[in-house]
């Protein structure tokens, strides 16, 4: 049974997960309206592994006998000033991520809930993953400078990489 402060803070990721859910949906939509395919691709995943990374908590907290609440739609900035601003802002808020996960597995070990600590390292290695492809990307960008031949390659490696991520998914739910 989760005692109530870890309930709570597994509810706050619920929506800082929702959250980031959103707003790589809408970096992913402005994207696509300025002919970014590639980029718009991988943005609409990364939206989906968000929203899966919400689900996953909330059915944890369920099955231990919490609530897993959906949380209220919050409006995530509609337009973006470039690509390269996207994924830095991307870098960034994967880096306040990852400082929440820290914070939530503190909780756990004040509370000395193993169980919870023990689910939750999934999610302080999805955020090293996270991080480092978002620091990755960046410094793509900042190679790529006003190149406009550059982004083009960049977007189709982005919808090559945003294909690849698909497979890999659908290769894991095989297991
Ligand atoms: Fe689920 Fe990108 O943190």
């Amino acid at each position: 049974m989760l005692s109530p402060q870890v309930s709570k803070a597994l509810n706050k990721q619920i929506e800082v997960e929702g959250f980031s859910s959103q707003y790589y949906l809408a970096m992913a939509s402005w994207a696509e309206t300025q002919g970014l395919n590639g980029v718009s691709a991988f943005l609409y995943h990364h939206a989906d592994e968000e929203r899966m990374h919400m689900l996953k908590l909330i059915k944890f907290v369920n099955e231990r006998g919490g609530h897993g609440v959906v949380p209220a739609l919050k409006q995530p900035p509609v337009t973006y000033k470039s690509v390269k601003s996207v994924f830095e802002e991307i870098l960034k808020h994967e880096m306040k991520v990852t400082s929440d996960i820290n914070s939530l597995v503190d909780s756990t070990l004040k509370e000395k809930d193993y169980s919870t600590h023990n689910f939750l390292q999934w999610y302080v290695s999805e955020q090293i993953e996270e991080e480092a492809l978002a620091r990755q990307i960046v410094d793509k960008l900042k190679l790529i400078g006003d190149d406009k031949g550059g982004l083009y390659f960049f977007d189709r490696d982005l919808e090559a990489m945003a294909k690849t991520m698909g497979t890999k998914e659908t290769e894991e739910k095989k297991k």
